[in-house]
């Protein structure tokens, strides 16, 4: 049974479109250039140019209500909003990761009414009474979903970065049937990518949660 637990979107300020000075440009520039060399992968957005700050104050915002792993929201996000960002910026369930924020890698993967998605490909204002599941909800209380077991068991993972998008898309691939051999499986995992290259054991872990192997 699902609750209901309004969100509201964060606000920001958005600064007054002032041209920064030659100076400043170059201050701010350095700034950022050695916060993204000293974070690698974990650096937040870049700042709004000043274009940009005018078109997301002009930007109108919608209300979507969606049931995520069980719990029914109510988020009012920005029209540009992808389903990703709710998740991880509105909702702060951090589990789905951004790699690419393109559609290529497959880290981002939710379950959205029982089917396999790049959720940074995804608008979340389109998915009004849609049913989510992340990596989170998966697991029943103490008790891991059978697929997380299988990957600690065949140790399926490395850095850990791409796993939840794999393991959710693990689940997907089993629950749509499309595991009747190695080469289906890793066929139809081909769209998760795994840049510390765990992927023989990513397919054993699969292969495992499917039944095929203790
Ligand atoms: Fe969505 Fe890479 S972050 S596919
Ligand atoms: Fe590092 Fe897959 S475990 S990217």
């Amino acid at each position: 049974m699902s609750t209901e637990r309004p969100f509201q979107a964060a606000t920001s300020p958005v600064e007054s479109p002032t041209p920064p000075s030659r100076r400043t440009f170059i201050a701010t520039t350095t700034a950022v250039g050695g916060a993204a060399a000293v974070g690698g992968l974990a650096v937040g957005p870049p700042a709004l140019g000043a274009e940009e700050a005018v078109a997301a104050e002009a930007s109108p915002g919608s209300k979507v209500s969606l049931t995520v792993n069980g719990v029914r929201c109510t988020v009012t996000v920005d029209n540009r909003t992808s389903l990703l960002d709710l998740l991880r910026e509105h909702l702060g369930l951090t589990g789905s990761k951004k790699g690419c924020n393109a559609g290529a890698c497959g880290a981002c993967t939710v379950l959205v009414d029982g089917r396999r998605v790049n959720s940074c490909l995804t608008l979340a204002v389109r998915l009004e009474d849609s049913e989510v599941t992340t990596v989170e909800g998966l697991a029943d209380g103490d008790r891991l979903h059978p697929l997380q077991q299988a990957f600690i068991d065949q140790d399926a993972f490395q850095c850990g970065f791409c796993t939840p998008g794999q393991i959710v898309s693990g689940v997907g691939c089993i629950q749509e049937g499309r595991t009747n051999s190695p080469e289906e499986i890793r066929e139809w995992m081909s769209g998760n990518l795994c840049r510390c290259g765990c992927y023989v054991k990513i397919e054993r872990a699969v292969e495992q949660a499917a039944g095929r192997k203790g």
